[in-house]
C-alpha cells in the first residue's frame, strides 16, 4: 500500500498566520503539523509515500522531510500547481500510485488512539474504504446516511440538514482503480473533483466499506485557529501526562523497523540538544 499527504491549500482560514508558513507548518504543539500525519502513515506500515503541495510550499517540505531515506522510507514530492478538490490528489499523483492500492491523508487531519487504520489496511481487498466519526458539528463535513440496520446509504457533503453526526475523517483507503475513477469524475459546482463524489462511486458499485470509529479515538482537524489551538492543548496534555510523544516520525520508523538501531542512533546523534533529541534518547530504552 502506498500513501499520499495532502498538504496542499491556500490556508486562508489561518490567515495571518499561513503568511509565514502554509498550514501544515504550523506548530502543533511541539511539531509541525505534517509530523502528525506522517507519523500516520508510518504507523501504518506504510513506505511509499507522496506529498503533495504548492509550488510554493513544496520546497519547504522537501527541505523539512528529505528523500526519506533517514526513516527507511520514500518520499516524493508533488505539485499542485492550482487547488482542484481533494480527489485531485489521484491525478496528480497518478504516475505515483500506478494501479497499486493507496491511502490519502489530509495534511490538517491528527489521528490518535485505536483508531483501526492498521487492520483496515492489513485486511484491505477491493474498492474503497472510509471511516464515520461522531462529531458536534457534522454540517462541516461529508457525512455519512446510515439506514436503520446501520448499512452505508449516503454520503452527503457538507448537509444542509441533519443526517447523522457520523462525519468522514479525512483518512481514506483505495483499491488500484482509484486513479481511473477519479478521471471519470466531474467537477462539482464550485469547479472541484469532490473526495466526497469518488467515494459515491465506490458506493454506487457496492465497494465501500465503511468503519465507525469506537469511542476514545481522537480526530482533529487543524485548520481553522481555534482547532490548532486545541489540537495543540490534546497534544500536550497527553504528551504532559504520559510522557510519550504523539507524531513522532523518527520514533515510528524505528518501532516499525524501517531503520535499525544503529541508523536510529545516529539520526538522534545529528539533531540538536533540545527536548525532542532528549525524548528520542529515551524511546532507545524503553519499550513501550
Ligand atoms: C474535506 C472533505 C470532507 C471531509 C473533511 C475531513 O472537507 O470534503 O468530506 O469530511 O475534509 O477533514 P474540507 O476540510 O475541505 O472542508
Amino acid at each position: 500500500m502506498k500513501g499520499i499527504i495532502l498538504a496542499g491549500g491556500a490556508g486562508s482560514r489561518l490567515y495571518p498566520l499561513t503568511l509565514v508558513a502554509s498550514k501544515q507548518l504550523q506548530p502543533v504543539y511541539d511539531k509541525p503539523m505534517v509530523y502528525y500525519p506522517l507519523t500516520t502513515l508510518l504507523e501504518a506500515g506504510i513506505r511509499e509515500i507522496a506529498l503533495i503541495s504548492t509550488p510554493q510550499d513544496l520546497p519547504r517540505f522537501r527541505q523539512l522531510l528529505g528523500t526519506g531515506e533517514r526513516l527507511g522510507v520514500r518520499f516524493e514530492y508533488i505539485e499542485q500547481p492550482h487547488p482542484g478538490g481533494i480527489a485531485q490528489a489521484f491525478l496528480l499523483a497518478a504516475d505515483f500510485v500506478g494501479t497499486d492500492p493507496v491511502c490519502l491523508i489530509l495534511g490538517d487531519n491528527i489521528f490518535y488512539g485505536a483508531t483501526g487504520f492498521n487492520e483496515t489496511i492489513r485486511d484491505f481487498k477491493l474498492g474503497a474504504t472510509v471511516f464515520g466519526y461522531s462529531v458536534r458539528d457534522p454540517e462541516r463535513y461529508g457525512v455519512i446516511e446510515l439506514d436503520p440496520k446501520g448499512k452505508i446509504i449516503g454520503i452527503i457533503e457538507k448537509p444542509t440538514t441533519f443526517v447523522s453526526p457520523y462525519a468522514v475523517p479525512g483518512f481514506y483507503v483505495y483499491d488500484g482503480k482509484v486513479v481511473e475513477r477519479t478521471r471519470n469524475l466531474k467537477p462539482s459546482p464550485r469547479g472541484e473533483l469532490e473526495i466526497t463524489d469518488l467515494n459515491k462511486s465506490y458506493l454506487a458499485d457496492g465497494v465501500l466499506n465503511v468503519h465507525l470509529m469506537p469511542r476514545g479515538v481522537a480526530w482533529l482537524d487543524a485548520g481553522t485557529s481555534s482547532s490548532l489551538h486545541d489540537a495543540s492543548a490534546f497534544i500536550q496534555a497527553i504528551e504532559k501526562r504520559q510522557s510519550i510523544k504523539i507524531g513522532c516520525p523518527e520514533e515510528a520508523a524505528f518501532r516499525q523497523g524501517f531503520i535499525s538501531r544503529m541508523d536510529y542512533e545516529k539520526l538522534i546523534g545529528s539533531l540538536p540538544k533540545c527536548e525532542y533529541r532528549s525524548y528520542l534518547e529515551n524511546t532507545l530504552s524503553n519499550t513501550f
